[in-house]
């Protein structure tokens, strides 16, 4: 370790293994995640392309968080007013204190294997109705209760006739483990609160704080620079 002093004491022993171990923990904690066929998360609109000059905006959501919940309209605007060159990729992050949250990004994955066309309404159907699945009103009732009613909130996205289908998609293991696979993508990124932003590969400040339109065009405005300003050399990445 390069120290000339006295030999290091029994402490310092002691916590030169401990960080070593927790560093080789932490190492093989990501490194270890099997990973996903696809890139987590669900682009917007539906089926846009990417290009080769798009902002790609990577947000993290919890279905079960207000702020999420007051993040995503403005954020809706943004992408569809500057269509194609903002590419968005929403990713579900279920916050463990939100008891309900895993169950609800699990939701949005079993309608996106049913038809992925009814994954954002979904989101919006647990924007809009939030607040029964909060901690308190759900604190009595069962987790079958709680999928129940999630199931019968997704059939307003995904049509009365799929119920039985989205039932069946709660015993799924691929749908566990795909919101699995969520979470770890978050928390490999260092997701620590939703709504979190990613733009450009670079996380925005304020983690946990919903952006309005205002702050956004603030965010976009500057990076959409026509290609005659490369021309001149005058981009300063
Ligand atoms: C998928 O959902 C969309 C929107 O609800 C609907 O228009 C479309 O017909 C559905 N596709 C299939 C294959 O069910
Ligand atoms: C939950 O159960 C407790 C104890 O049985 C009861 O006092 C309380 O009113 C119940 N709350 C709800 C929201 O049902
Ligand atoms: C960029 O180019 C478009 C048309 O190609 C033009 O309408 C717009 O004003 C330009 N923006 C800037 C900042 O020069």
């Amino acid at each position: 370790m390069g120290r000339t002093g006295p030999a290091p004491s029994a402490w310092s022993f002691l916590f030169f293994f401990a960080f070593s171990f927790c560093c080789r923990w932490f190492h093989r904690g990501l490194a270890g995640a099997a990973i996903p066929a696809r890139y987590d998360g669900f682009v917007y609109p539906v089926g846009a392309p990417v290009g080769e000059d798009s902002i790609l905006v990577e947000a993290f959501f919890d279905p079960i968080c207000p702020d999420s919940r007051d993040a995503w309209p403005p954020l809706k605007r943004i992408t569809l007013e500057y269509a194609p060159r903002i590419f968005l990729e929403v990713h579900p992050f279920p916050l463990p204190y939100h008891d309900n949250s895993f169950f609800s990004c699990r939701a949005l994955h079993i309608s996106n294997k049913l038809n992925r066309s009814t994954t954002y309404p979904l989101l919006e159907l647990f924007f809009e109705h939030q607040e029964k699945l909060y901690n308190q009103p759900t604190r009595n009732i069962s987790r079958e209760s709680v999928i129940r009613r999630m199931v019968k909130l997704a059939t307003k996205a995904t049509g009365d006739s799929s119920q039985s289908a989205l039932e069946r998609g709660f015993e799924d293991l691929e749908t566990d483990l795909a919101a699995r696979t969520s979470f770890k993508y978050g928390c490999s990124r260092g997701v620590i609160g939703t709504p979190f932003f990613i733009v450009n590969g670079f996380p925005l400040p304020g983690a946990g704080s919903a952006l309005d339109y205002d702050q956004w065009r603030s965010i976009i405005d500057p990076l959409v620079s026509n290609s005659s300003s490369e021309d001149e050399g005058t981009t300063t990445l």
